[in-house]
Protein backbone atom coordinates (compact mmCIF):
# COMPACT_ATOMS: atom_id res chain seq x y z
CA UNK A 1 0.00 0.00 0.00
CA UNK A 2 1.31 3.55 -1.03
CA UNK A 3 0.27 6.40 1.09
CA UNK A 4 1.39 10.19 0.59
CA UNK A 5 1.10 12.57 3.74
CA UNK A 6 0.96 15.89 3.22
CA UNK A 7 0.97 19.21 5.20
CA UNK A 8 -0.41 22.13 2.96
CA UNK A 9 0.07 25.44 5.55
CA UNK A 10 3.23 26.98 7.07
CA UNK A 11 6.45 24.74 6.98
CA UNK A 12 4.61 22.48 4.33
CA UNK A 13 6.09 18.48 3.14
CA UNK A 14 5.06 15.69 2.13
CA UNK A 15 5.83 11.91 3.28
CA UNK A 16 6.06 9.00 0.86
CA UNK A 17 5.23 5.70 2.43
CA UNK A 18 5.37 2.30 0.91
CA UNK A 19 3.99 -0.76 2.38
CA UNK A 20 4.57 0.29 6.20
CA UNK A 21 8.09 2.32 5.50
CA UNK A 22 8.64 5.75 4.82
CA UNK A 23 10.48 6.14 1.83
CA UNK A 24 11.25 9.57 1.94
CA UNK A 25 10.23 13.30 3.15
CA UNK A 26 10.49 16.47 1.72
CA UNK A 27 9.90 19.62 3.13
CA UNK A 28 8.58 22.81 0.83
CA UNK A 29 11.56 25.32 2.41
CA UNK A 30 14.03 23.09 1.19
CA UNK A 31 13.43 23.30 -2.44
CA UNK A 32 11.66 27.06 -2.98
CA UNK A 33 14.29 28.33 -0.93
CA UNK A 34 11.91 30.06 1.92
CA UNK A 35 12.20 29.55 5.19
CA UNK A 36 9.02 27.61 6.94
CA UNK A 37 7.24 28.17 3.20
CA UNK A 38 3.49 27.27 3.48
CA UNK A 39 0.94 25.50 1.13
CA UNK A 40 0.38 23.31 -0.96
CA UNK A 41 3.84 21.28 -1.47
CA UNK A 42 4.02 21.87 -5.21
CA UNK A 43 8.02 21.57 -5.37
CA UNK A 44 8.21 18.91 -2.53
CA UNK A 45 5.88 16.69 -4.37
CA UNK A 46 7.80 17.14 -8.20
CA UNK A 47 10.48 16.03 -6.33
CA UNK A 48 9.43 13.13 -5.18
CA UNK A 49 7.71 12.16 -8.90
CA UNK A 50 11.19 12.80 -9.88
CA UNK A 51 13.28 10.17 -7.21
CA UNK A 52 10.06 8.10 -6.81
CA UNK A 53 7.69 7.82 -9.96
CA UNK A 54 6.13 4.53 -9.94
CA UNK A 55 5.23 4.96 -6.44
CA UNK A 56 3.77 8.18 -6.75
CA UNK A 57 1.87 7.47 -10.01
CA UNK A 58 -0.01 4.20 -7.85
CA UNK A 59 -0.89 6.10 -4.84
CA UNK A 60 -3.76 4.46 -2.79
CA UNK A 61 -4.41 7.17 -0.24
CA UNK A 62 -3.27 10.63 0.36
CA UNK A 63 -3.32 11.77 4.49
CA UNK A 64 -3.44 15.54 4.47
CA UNK A 65 -2.79 17.06 7.49
CA UNK A 66 -5.51 19.29 9.12
CA UNK A 67 -9.05 19.14 8.55
CA UNK A 68 -9.49 22.54 8.55
CA UNK A 69 -7.40 25.17 7.03
CA UNK A 70 -7.91 29.07 7.25
CA UNK A 71 -8.97 31.23 4.00
CA UNK A 72 -7.06 34.00 5.47
CA UNK A 73 -4.01 32.06 6.06
CA UNK A 74 -3.93 31.18 2.21
CA UNK A 75 -4.63 34.46 1.10
CA UNK A 76 -2.07 36.64 2.81
CA UNK A 77 0.47 34.04 2.95
CA UNK A 78 0.55 34.83 6.97
CA UNK A 79 3.02 32.14 7.82
CA UNK A 80 5.65 32.90 6.61
CA UNK A 81 5.24 35.97 4.71
CA UNK A 82 4.08 38.08 7.97
CA UNK A 83 7.33 40.04 9.76
CA UNK A 84 7.09 41.78 12.97
CA UNK A 85 5.62 44.74 11.90
CA UNK A 86 3.06 42.94 10.00
CA UNK A 87 1.84 41.35 12.98
CA UNK A 88 1.88 44.58 15.13
CA UNK A 89 -0.25 46.02 12.20
CA UNK A 90 -2.37 42.73 12.74
CA UNK A 91 -3.17 43.56 16.10
CA UNK A 92 -3.62 46.92 16.03
CA UNK A 93 -6.13 46.81 13.34
CA UNK A 94 -7.99 43.71 13.70
CA UNK A 95 -7.28 42.00 16.78
CA UNK A 96 -8.02 45.53 18.74
CA UNK A 97 -11.19 46.99 17.79
CA UNK A 98 -12.52 43.34 18.39
CA UNK A 99 -11.85 44.53 22.09
CA UNK A 100 -12.79 47.42 21.65
CA UNK A 101 -16.63 46.29 20.64
CA UNK A 102 -16.31 46.39 16.93
CA UNK A 103 -16.59 43.85 13.97
CA UNK A 104 -13.93 44.51 11.52
CA UNK A 105 -13.93 42.61 8.69
CA UNK A 106 -10.12 40.70 8.21
CA UNK A 107 -9.77 40.66 4.68
CA UNK A 108 -11.35 44.14 4.63
CA UNK A 109 -8.37 45.50 7.03
CA UNK A 110 -5.55 43.37 5.94
CA UNK A 111 -6.40 43.70 2.16
CA UNK A 112 -2.31 45.28 1.32
CA UNK A 113 -1.69 41.67 2.10
CA UNK A 114 -3.64 39.51 -0.06
CA UNK A 115 -2.08 38.43 -2.81
CA UNK A 116 -4.14 35.10 -4.44
CA UNK A 117 -1.44 34.43 -7.24
CA UNK A 118 0.66 33.21 -4.12
CA UNK A 119 -1.16 30.57 -3.34
CA UNK A 120 -1.55 27.44 -5.63
CA UNK A 121 -4.89 26.72 -4.63
CA UNK A 122 -7.32 28.89 -6.66
CA UNK A 123 -8.70 30.67 -3.94
CA UNK A 124 -11.05 33.23 -6.87
CA UNK A 125 -13.20 30.17 -6.71
CA UNK A 126 -14.13 30.53 -3.12
CA UNK A 127 -17.63 32.05 -2.70
CA UNK A 128 -17.56 32.21 0.69
CA UNK A 129 -13.91 32.12 2.39
CA UNK A 130 -15.73 31.68 6.19
CA UNK A 131 -17.08 28.54 4.91
CA UNK A 132 -14.49 25.97 5.52
CA UNK A 133 -16.02 22.94 3.94
CA UNK A 134 -16.21 25.08 0.33
CA UNK A 135 -12.32 25.31 1.24
CA UNK A 136 -11.61 21.90 1.75
CA UNK A 137 -12.77 20.78 -1.49
CA UNK A 138 -10.93 23.02 -3.12
CA UNK A 139 -7.65 21.48 -1.31
CA UNK A 140 -8.83 18.02 -2.43
CA UNK A 141 -9.91 18.72 -5.67
CA UNK A 142 -6.66 20.24 -6.61
CA UNK A 143 -4.31 17.84 -4.66
CA UNK A 144 -6.56 15.20 -6.53
CA UNK A 145 -6.04 17.06 -9.88
CA UNK A 146 -2.21 17.43 -9.26
CA UNK A 147 -1.70 13.57 -7.73
CA UNK A 148 -3.74 12.43 -10.84
CA UNK A 149 -5.67 10.25 -8.55
CA UNK A 150 -9.34 10.30 -7.70
CA UNK A 151 -10.71 12.65 -4.77
CA UNK A 152 -11.62 9.41 -3.04
CA UNK A 153 -8.63 8.94 -2.39
CA UNK A 154 -7.99 11.91 -0.55
CA UNK A 155 -8.50 12.55 3.21
CA UNK A 156 -8.03 14.88 5.60
CA UNK A 157 -6.61 14.19 9.11
CA UNK A 158 -6.84 15.98 12.18
CA UNK A 159 -3.93 18.13 13.14
CA UNK A 160 -3.20 16.83 16.57
CA UNK A 161 -3.63 13.17 15.40
CA UNK A 162 -0.99 13.47 12.74
CA UNK A 163 0.67 14.62 16.02
CA UNK A 164 0.49 12.07 18.11
CA UNK A 165 1.51 9.52 15.18
CA UNK A 166 4.52 11.13 14.52
CA UNK A 167 5.06 11.24 18.02
CA UNK A 168 4.97 7.62 18.94
CA UNK A 169 6.36 6.10 15.51
CA UNK A 170 9.42 8.28 15.71
CA UNK A 171 9.96 7.05 19.09
CA UNK A 172 11.84 3.98 20.24
CA UNK A 173 9.15 3.20 23.07
CA UNK A 174 7.41 -0.44 21.93
CA UNK A 175 5.63 -0.38 25.00
CA UNK A 176 2.46 1.38 26.43
CA UNK A 177 3.26 5.56 26.26
CA UNK A 178 1.71 8.66 26.76
CA UNK A 179 1.48 10.93 24.20
CA UNK A 180 1.52 14.79 24.79
CA UNK A 181 0.49 17.22 21.41
CA UNK A 182 1.08 20.54 22.47
CA UNK A 183 1.09 23.65 19.74
CA UNK A 184 -0.08 26.80 18.93
CA UNK A 185 -3.33 25.95 17.39
CA UNK A 186 -4.55 23.37 15.15
CA UNK A 187 -8.48 21.93 14.22
CA UNK A 188 -9.17 23.73 17.12
CA UNK A 189 -7.09 22.29 19.59
CA UNK A 190 -3.76 23.07 21.46
CA UNK A 191 -2.69 20.48 23.42
CA UNK A 192 -4.16 16.48 23.41
CA UNK A 193 -3.58 13.41 24.81
CA UNK A 194 -3.09 9.66 23.28
CA UNK A 195 -2.64 6.80 25.07
CA UNK A 196 -0.35 4.13 23.43
CA UNK A 197 -1.49 0.53 24.73
CA UNK A 198 -0.17 -2.79 22.60
CA UNK A 199 1.21 -0.63 19.79
CA UNK A 200 -2.59 1.30 19.80
CA UNK A 201 -2.91 4.99 19.73
CA UNK A 202 -6.15 6.62 21.72
CA UNK A 203 -7.06 9.93 21.91
CA UNK A 204 -8.15 10.54 25.40
CA UNK A 205 -8.07 13.90 26.04
CA UNK A 206 -8.44 17.42 23.55
CA UNK A 207 -8.38 21.12 24.87
CA UNK A 208 -8.10 24.33 23.84
CA UNK A 209 -7.32 25.66 26.66
CA UNK A 210 -3.80 25.04 26.36
CA UNK A 211 -2.28 28.44 25.52
CA UNK A 212 1.09 27.72 26.34
CA UNK A 213 2.39 27.97 22.17
CA UNK A 214 0.44 31.38 21.66
CA UNK A 215 1.81 32.85 25.03
CA UNK A 216 5.19 31.76 23.33
CA UNK A 217 4.17 33.56 20.31
CA UNK A 218 3.00 36.58 21.88
CA UNK A 219 5.99 37.01 24.35
CA UNK A 220 8.33 36.72 20.90
CA UNK A 221 6.39 39.13 19.13
CA UNK A 222 6.72 41.75 22.75
CA UNK A 223 10.15 41.17 22.71
CA UNK A 224 10.80 42.20 19.02
CA UNK A 225 11.79 38.89 17.55
CA UNK A 226 9.77 36.95 14.45
CA UNK A 227 6.37 35.43 16.17
CA UNK A 228 6.56 31.47 14.99
CA UNK A 229 9.87 30.88 14.26
CA UNK A 230 12.06 32.79 16.80
CA UNK A 231 10.39 31.13 19.86
CA UNK A 232 14.12 29.72 20.51
CA UNK A 233 15.87 32.87 20.77
CA UNK A 234 13.11 33.84 23.98
CA UNK A 235 14.21 30.29 25.00
CA UNK A 236 18.09 30.62 25.13
CA UNK A 237 17.90 34.49 26.85
CA UNK A 238 15.47 32.90 29.25
CA UNK A 239 18.85 31.62 30.97
CA UNK A 240 20.13 35.14 31.63
CA UNK A 241 17.26 36.16 33.88
CA UNK A 242 18.29 36.56 36.99
CA UNK A 243 16.08 34.65 39.48
CA UNK A 244 14.86 37.98 41.30
CA UNK A 245 14.11 39.43 38.24
CA UNK A 246 11.29 36.60 37.21
CA UNK A 247 9.11 36.54 40.70
CA UNK A 248 7.13 39.48 40.26
CA UNK A 249 6.42 39.22 36.00
CA UNK A 250 6.18 35.20 36.66
CA UNK A 251 2.61 36.44 38.40
CA UNK A 252 1.42 37.63 35.27
CA UNK A 253 1.19 34.47 33.35
CA UNK A 254 0.62 33.12 36.75
CA UNK A 255 -3.11 34.43 37.20
CA UNK A 256 -3.81 33.39 33.24
CA UNK A 257 -4.11 29.64 33.54
CA UNK A 258 -3.37 26.74 36.13
CA UNK A 259 -3.10 22.93 35.78
CA UNK A 260 -5.83 21.30 37.76
CA UNK A 261 -5.30 17.45 37.99
CA UNK A 262 -5.29 16.82 34.48
CA UNK A 263 -7.11 19.90 33.26
CA UNK A 264 -6.28 22.91 32.49
CA UNK A 265 -8.08 26.15 34.03
CA UNK A 266 -8.61 30.00 32.60
CA UNK A 267 -8.71 32.13 35.96
CA UNK A 268 -9.36 34.68 34.20
CA UNK A 269 -11.59 35.66 31.24
CA UNK A 270 -8.72 36.80 28.43
CA UNK A 271 -10.55 38.39 25.32
CA UNK A 272 -7.11 39.31 23.96
CA UNK A 273 -3.62 37.34 25.26
CA UNK A 274 -1.28 40.04 23.73
CA UNK A 275 -2.99 43.14 24.94
CA UNK A 276 -3.41 41.24 27.89
CA UNK A 277 0.56 40.22 28.11
CA UNK A 278 1.87 43.68 26.65
CA UNK A 279 -0.34 45.81 29.50
CA UNK A 280 0.65 43.71 31.95
CA UNK A 281 4.31 42.83 31.25
CA UNK A 282 5.32 46.71 30.80
CA UNK A 283 8.44 48.13 32.69
CA UNK A 284 9.85 44.53 32.94
CA UNK A 285 13.06 43.82 31.63
CA UNK A 286 13.35 41.91 28.20
CA UNK A 287 15.43 39.44 29.98
CA UNK A 288 12.72 38.65 33.48
CA UNK A 289 10.27 38.25 30.65
CA UNK A 290 11.92 35.43 28.82
CA UNK A 291 12.71 33.62 31.84
CA UNK A 292 9.25 34.22 33.52
CA UNK A 293 7.53 33.01 30.09
CA UNK A 294 9.96 30.00 29.79
CA UNK A 295 9.85 29.17 33.81
CA UNK A 296 5.54 29.56 33.27
CA UNK A 297 5.89 26.94 30.82
CA UNK A 298 8.00 24.60 32.28
CA UNK A 299 5.99 24.93 35.49
CA UNK A 300 2.83 24.39 33.64
CA UNK A 301 3.93 21.24 31.80
CA UNK A 302 5.85 19.08 34.74
CA UNK A 303 2.51 19.35 36.42
CA UNK A 304 0.79 18.96 33.73
CA UNK A 305 2.78 15.19 32.63
CA UNK A 306 3.36 14.36 36.48
CA UNK A 307 -0.41 14.55 36.95
CA UNK A 308 -1.17 12.18 33.79
CA UNK A 309 1.68 9.76 35.04
CA UNK A 310 0.76 9.65 38.15
CA UNK A 311 -2.97 8.53 36.85
CA UNK A 312 -2.31 6.31 33.73
CA UNK A 313 0.86 4.45 35.68
CA UNK A 314 2.48 4.83 32.69
CA UNK A 315 5.79 6.08 32.89
CA UNK A 316 6.84 6.59 29.03
CA UNK A 317 5.72 9.90 27.76
CA UNK A 318 6.35 11.37 24.23
CA UNK A 319 6.31 15.28 23.69
CA UNK A 320 5.40 16.20 20.41
CA UNK A 321 3.65 19.68 18.69
CA UNK A 322 5.44 23.32 18.39
CA UNK A 323 5.30 23.77 22.56
CA UNK A 324 7.92 20.28 22.48
CA UNK A 325 10.80 22.25 21.08
CA UNK A 326 11.25 23.82 24.21
CA UNK A 327 14.21 21.57 25.06
CA UNK A 328 14.54 22.99 28.83
CA UNK A 329 10.68 22.19 29.29
CA UNK A 330 11.54 18.43 28.09
CA UNK A 331 14.62 18.09 30.41
CA UNK A 332 12.87 19.04 33.24
CA UNK A 333 9.81 16.36 32.23
CA UNK A 334 12.82 13.97 31.70
CA UNK A 335 14.19 14.57 35.10
CA UNK A 336 10.79 13.98 36.94
CA UNK A 337 10.89 10.80 38.76
CA UNK A 338 7.85 9.08 37.62
CA UNK A 339 8.98 9.09 34.18
CA UNK A 340 10.82 6.10 33.10
CA UNK A 341 11.42 7.67 29.23
CA UNK A 342 10.74 10.36 27.28
CA UNK A 343 10.96 10.84 23.96
CA UNK A 344 10.92 14.39 21.64
CA UNK A 345 10.83 13.47 17.73
CA UNK A 346 12.75 14.99 15.08
CA UNK A 347 10.59 17.94 13.56
CA UNK A 348 8.02 18.04 16.30
CA UNK A 349 6.54 21.20 14.53
CA UNK A 350 4.34 21.31 11.92
CA UNK A 351 6.99 20.07 9.30
CA UNK A 352 5.98 16.62 10.48
CA UNK A 353 2.41 17.08 10.12
CA UNK A 354 2.91 15.07 6.58
CA UNK A 355 4.60 12.15 8.30
CA UNK A 356 1.86 11.72 11.28
CA UNK A 357 -0.83 12.75 8.24
CA UNK A 358 0.67 9.60 6.36
CA UNK A 359 1.17 7.26 9.30
CA UNK A 360 -2.54 7.63 10.54
CA UNK A 361 -4.04 6.99 7.13
CA UNK A 362 -2.20 3.87 6.79
CA UNK A 363 -3.26 2.87 10.40
CA UNK A 364 -7.00 3.19 9.22
CA UNK A 365 -6.24 0.90 6.20
CA UNK A 366 -4.47 -1.35 7.42
CA UNK A 367 -2.43 -3.12 10.36
CA UNK A 368 -0.69 -0.71 12.37
CA UNK A 369 1.56 -3.59 13.71
CA UNK A 370 3.22 -3.45 10.39
CA UNK A 371 4.18 0.15 10.25
CA UNK A 372 7.79 0.86 10.78
CA UNK A 373 9.06 2.85 13.39
CA UNK A 374 11.34 5.73 11.87
CA UNK A 375 14.67 5.40 13.03
CA UNK A 376 17.15 7.77 11.15
CA UNK A 377 16.62 11.18 10.60
CA UNK A 378 18.33 11.04 7.50
CA UNK A 379 15.12 10.71 5.22
CA UNK A 380 15.18 13.52 3.10
CA UNK A 381 16.15 13.56 -0.26
CA UNK A 382 19.39 13.85 -1.71
CA UNK A 383 21.30 15.58 -5.12
CA UNK A 384 22.14 14.19 -7.85
CA UNK A 385 25.20 13.47 -9.36
CA UNK A 386 24.88 16.55 -11.96
CA UNK A 387 24.13 18.97 -8.95
CA UNK A 388 27.16 17.84 -7.84
CA UNK A 389 29.22 18.27 -11.00
CA UNK A 390 27.99 21.57 -11.60
CA UNK A 391 29.64 23.04 -8.32
CA UNK A 392 32.96 22.23 -10.13
CA UNK A 393 31.96 24.18 -12.79
CA UNK A 394 30.23 27.41 -10.84
CA UNK A 395 32.39 30.39 -11.90
CA UNK A 396 32.74 31.90 -8.64
CA UNK A 397 34.33 28.30 -7.49
CA UNK A 398 36.70 28.24 -10.22
CA UNK A 399 38.04 31.99 -9.82
CA UNK A 400 38.09 32.17 -5.81
CA UNK A 401 38.46 28.24 -4.49
CA UNK A 402 40.68 25.56 -5.20
CA UNK A 403 38.75 21.85 -5.43
CA UNK A 404 40.66 18.74 -4.18
CA UNK A 405 39.04 15.29 -4.78
CA UNK A 406 39.07 11.88 -2.74
CA UNK A 407 38.61 14.10 0.48
CA UNK A 408 39.23 11.75 3.25
CA UNK A 409 37.48 11.91 6.77
CA UNK A 410 41.04 12.25 7.99
CA UNK A 411 41.59 15.22 5.80
CA UNK A 412 38.62 16.77 7.12
CA UNK A 413 39.61 16.05 10.93
CA UNK A 414 42.78 17.39 10.16
CA UNK A 415 41.43 20.73 9.18
CA UNK A 416 38.95 21.06 11.79
CA UNK A 417 41.24 20.25 14.06
CA UNK A 418 43.41 23.34 12.66
CA UNK A 419 40.91 25.31 14.10
CA UNK A 420 39.18 26.30 10.59
CA UNK A 421 35.42 25.95 9.95
CA UNK A 422 33.87 23.36 7.24
CA UNK A 423 30.11 23.58 5.57
CA UNK A 424 29.78 19.81 5.37
CA UNK A 425 27.40 18.22 3.02
CA UNK A 426 26.49 14.12 2.00
CA UNK A 427 23.50 12.46 0.66
CA UNK A 428 19.99 12.62 1.68
CA UNK A 429 18.88 15.14 3.74
CA UNK A 430 18.29 14.84 7.70
CA UNK A 431 14.66 15.83 7.86
CA UNK A 432 14.26 18.82 10.53
CA UNK A 433 15.38 22.26 11.92
CA UNK A 434 18.30 20.34 13.17
CA UNK A 435 21.55 19.62 10.93
CA UNK A 436 22.81 16.38 11.74
CA UNK A 437 25.80 15.84 9.81
CA UNK A 438 24.38 15.72 6.70
CA UNK A 439 23.50 19.68 6.27
CA UNK A 440 25.93 21.07 8.38
CA UNK A 441 28.53 23.57 9.64
CA UNK A 442 31.42 21.90 11.51
CA UNK A 443 33.77 23.62 13.89
CA UNK A 444 36.15 22.45 17.00
CA UNK A 445 34.11 22.64 19.79
CA UNK A 446 37.38 23.12 22.16
CA UNK A 447 37.90 26.96 21.91
CA UNK A 448 35.42 29.15 23.12
CA UNK A 449 36.55 32.07 20.54
CA UNK A 450 35.22 29.57 17.55
CA UNK A 451 31.71 30.84 18.31
CA UNK A 452 32.33 34.70 17.68
CA UNK A 453 34.00 34.16 14.79
CA UNK A 454 30.89 31.63 13.36
CA UNK A 455 28.39 33.99 14.73
CA UNK A 456 30.10 37.20 12.94
CA UNK A 457 31.65 35.68 9.75
CA UNK A 458 28.86 33.08 8.75
CA UNK A 459 25.40 32.74 10.69
CA UNK A 460 24.92 36.33 11.95
CA UNK A 461 23.72 34.91 14.81
CA UNK A 462 22.16 36.03 18.24
CA UNK A 463 25.13 36.58 20.98
CA UNK A 464 23.22 34.59 23.50
CA UNK A 465 22.40 31.80 21.35
CA UNK A 466 24.47 28.60 22.28
CA UNK A 467 26.10 26.07 19.72
CA UNK A 468 25.55 22.20 20.05
CA UNK A 469 27.30 19.46 19.97
CA UNK A 470 27.45 16.17 17.61
CA UNK A 471 29.16 13.59 19.85
CA UNK A 472 30.13 9.98 18.96
CA UNK A 473 27.81 7.38 20.71
CA UNK A 474 30.45 6.31 22.50
CA UNK A 475 31.66 9.30 23.85
CA UNK A 476 28.61 10.40 25.71
CA UNK A 477 29.28 8.90 29.12
CA UNK A 478 31.87 11.51 29.02
CA UNK A 479 30.52 14.33 28.30
CA UNK A 480 26.55 14.44 29.02
CA UNK A 481 24.91 13.28 32.05
CA UNK A 482 22.34 11.26 31.11
CA UNK A 483 21.33 8.13 33.89
CA UNK A 484 17.65 7.21 31.75
CA UNK A 485 19.45 6.54 28.64
CA UNK A 486 17.33 8.81 26.87
CA UNK A 487 17.75 8.73 22.98
CA UNK A 488 19.30 11.50 22.21
CA UNK A 489 19.86 10.68 18.29
CA UNK A 490 17.99 13.58 16.89
CA UNK A 491 19.52 16.75 19.01
CA UNK A 492 15.95 17.10 20.92
CA UNK A 493 16.79 17.17 24.06
CA UNK A 494 18.97 18.77 26.47
CA UNK A 495 21.38 17.63 29.01
CA UNK A 496 23.34 18.73 32.26
CA UNK A 497 27.28 18.67 31.11
CA UNK A 498 30.02 16.36 33.05
CA UNK A 499 33.37 18.54 34.31
CA UNK A 500 35.08 17.01 30.90
CA UNK A 501 32.00 18.70 28.63
CA UNK A 502 32.38 21.99 30.89
CA UNK A 503 36.43 21.83 30.02
CA UNK A 504 36.58 20.54 26.41
CA UNK A 505 33.10 21.32 24.68
CA UNK A 506 33.34 25.31 25.68
CA UNK A 507 32.20 26.51 22.48
CA UNK A 508 29.32 23.93 22.24
CA UNK A 509 27.54 24.19 25.25
CA UNK A 510 25.26 26.74 26.62
CA UNK A 511 27.12 29.71 28.36
CA UNK A 512 24.98 30.42 31.55
CA UNK A 513 23.61 27.07 32.59
CA UNK A 514 26.64 24.78 30.76
CA UNK A 515 23.87 22.40 29.22
CA UNK A 516 24.03 20.70 26.08
CA UNK A 517 21.37 19.98 23.05
CA UNK A 518 23.62 17.44 21.66
CA UNK A 519 23.49 14.58 19.15
CA UNK A 520 25.02 11.31 19.77
CA UNK A 521 26.18 10.00 16.06
CA UNK A 522 25.87 6.23 16.08
CA UNK A 523 28.31 4.37 13.21
CA UNK A 524 25.85 2.57 11.90
CA UNK A 525 23.27 5.77 10.73
CA UNK A 526 26.16 7.88 10.26
CA UNK A 527 29.41 5.93 9.07
CA UNK A 528 30.96 8.94 7.16
CA UNK A 529 30.43 11.43 9.59
CA UNK A 530 30.57 9.61 12.85
CA UNK A 531 34.51 8.63 10.85
CA UNK A 532 35.45 12.14 10.67
CA UNK A 533 34.72 12.83 14.21
CA UNK A 534 36.61 9.32 15.36
CA UNK A 535 39.75 10.77 13.41
CA UNK A 536 39.29 14.48 15.46
CA UNK A 537 38.88 12.50 18.18
CA UNK A 538 42.14 10.35 17.67
CA UNK A 539 43.85 13.65 16.45
CA UNK A 540 42.46 15.87 19.91
CA UNK A 541 41.21 13.56 22.92
CA UNK A 542 37.67 15.37 22.15
CA UNK A 543 35.07 12.87 20.37
CA UNK A 544 32.64 15.71 19.57
CA UNK A 545 32.70 18.70 17.11
CA UNK A 546 30.36 21.68 17.64
CA UNK A 547 27.84 21.78 14.46
CA UNK A 548 24.94 23.84 13.26
CA UNK A 549 22.60 24.10 10.43
CA UNK A 550 24.45 24.50 6.73
CA UNK A 551 22.24 28.33 6.11
CA UNK A 552 23.10 31.73 6.71
CA UNK A 553 20.38 34.06 8.73
CA UNK A 554 16.67 33.63 7.82
CA UNK A 555 17.35 31.02 4.87
CA UNK A 556 16.49 27.45 5.17
CA UNK A 557 18.84 24.93 4.97
CA UNK A 558 20.54 24.12 2.07
CA UNK A 559 19.30 21.30 -0.17
CA UNK A 560 22.31 20.41 -3.01
CA UNK A 561 25.87 22.32 -2.95
CA UNK A 562 25.15 24.43 -5.41
CA UNK A 563 23.04 26.43 -2.69
CA UNK A 564 26.17 26.61 -0.73
CA UNK A 565 28.06 28.74 -3.10
CA UNK A 566 24.74 30.67 -4.59
CA UNK A 567 23.73 31.82 -0.80
CA UNK A 568 26.27 31.62 1.70
CA UNK A 569 30.04 31.52 0.01
CA UNK A 570 29.43 34.12 -2.61
CA UNK A 571 27.99 36.37 -0.04
CA UNK A 572 30.83 39.12 0.82
CA UNK A 573 29.95 39.17 4.26
CA UNK A 574 30.46 35.79 4.82
CA UNK A 575 34.16 34.48 5.74
CA UNK A 576 34.11 30.64 5.24
CA UNK A 577 36.87 28.95 3.70
CA UNK A 578 36.27 25.12 2.89
CA UNK A 579 33.64 23.20 1.80
CA UNK A 580 33.17 19.84 1.79
CA UNK A 581 30.90 17.83 -0.29
CA UNK A 582 31.07 14.01 -0.73
CA UNK A 583 34.76 13.51 -1.07
CA UNK A 584 35.03 16.88 -2.97
CA UNK A 585 36.85 19.80 -0.99
CA UNK A 586 36.54 23.14 -1.85
CA UNK A 587 39.38 25.46 -0.01
CA UNK A 588 39.70 29.26 -0.36
CA UNK A 589 42.47 30.10 -2.77
CA UNK A 590 45.41 31.21 -0.19
CA UNK A 591 44.46 28.46 1.86
CA UNK A 592 46.01 25.32 2.61
CA UNK A 593 44.02 22.18 1.51
CA UNK A 594 44.80 19.85 4.53
FE1 LIG B 1 0.90 21.86 15.32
Amino acid sequence: MIVLGMHDNHSASVCLLVDGEILAIAEEERYTRVKMDSGFPKASIDALIEQYPYEMANIDYVGVACIFQSYKDFATKRYPGFKIRDFLIEENKYWLPILNGEKPNYLKVMKDYINLQNCHYDLKKIKNPDDSEELQNLRRSHIADYLNISKKKVFFIDHHLSHAHHGFYSSQIDTDAIVFTIDGWGDFANATINMVRSGKLECIYRTDQFNLGRIYHFVTLLLGMQPEQHEYKVMGLAAYAKEHYIVEPLKVFEKMYKVEGLDIKPLMKIKNHYQYLKNELEGYRFDAIAGAAQRYVENMLKEWVRNWVKETGINNVILTGGVALNIKASKIISELDSVSKIHVPMGSGDESLSIGAAQYMWSVKNDPTLLQKIDSPYLGLGYSNEDALSVLDHPYVKENFNIKENCSPKDIASILASGEIVAYMQGRMEFGPRALGNRSILASPIDQNIVQVINTAIKNRDFWMPFTPSILAEFAPKYIINPKKIDARYMTMAFDSTDEAKNKLKAAIHQVDSTLRAQLVFKELNPRYHAIISEFSEMTGVGALLNTSLNIHGKPIVHKPVNVIDEILVNPLVELNYFVFDDFLIYRKGKESI
